[in-house]
């Protein structure tokens, strides 16, 4: 069964993955056939879910938590408490790609990511945990040595 870092396990953990799996049946996943599903949840309780939506130019498709990300923030959302992650892999927790690790700090790295397992087992990271000594939006606000007047 899931067990978690810090001891306790919130109510919202098995629904949210399980919204993970929902998701994960949209996959459009003609080329890879490799079906991710992601379910986020934003502070207000508001869950997002997405699907990885590949392309024919292969290079173009989207992974399942970046399309979630996407659809929360264009919904007004940018303060996240978690996401959960689904895909079909039977003895692996499903592990976020380096770009989404990246797409994913950039709303902070204090917040968890459920990797499951299509039983619904999972394994819970923190942003930090799974991208550290990330860069981030703090940084572009930080003391240079050297910067341009306009951008030239
Ligand atoms: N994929 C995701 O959507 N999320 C992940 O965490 C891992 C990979 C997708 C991208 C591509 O459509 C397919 O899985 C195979 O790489």
């Amino acid at each position: 069964l899931g067990t978690v870092a810090r001891g306790f396990n919130p109510v919202w953990i098995k629904p949210l993955i399980h919204q993970s799996q929902g998701a994960k049946e949209f996959a459009y996943c003609p080329y890879s056939k490799f079906r991710v599903g992601a379910a986020l949840l934003a502070h207000d309780g508001t869950v997002f879910t997405g699907c990885n939506v590949e392309n024919a130019s292969y290079n173009l498709g989207l992974c399942a938590e970046r399309t979630a990300i996407a659809k929360a923030v264009s919904g007004g959302y940018r303060s996240f408490k978690a996401i959960a992650i689904a895909s079909d892999l039977e003895d692996q927790f499903i592990s976020p790609c380096g770009g989404c690790r990246q797409f994913m700090r950039e709303f902070g790295d204090h917040w968890s990511v459920f990797l499951s397992k299509p039983d619904g087992s999972y394994k819970e990271m923190t942003i930090e945990d799974l991208l550290p000594v990330s860069f981030g939006p703090e940084d572009l606000k930080k003391k240079r040595l050297f910067t341009t007047e306009n951008g030239s």
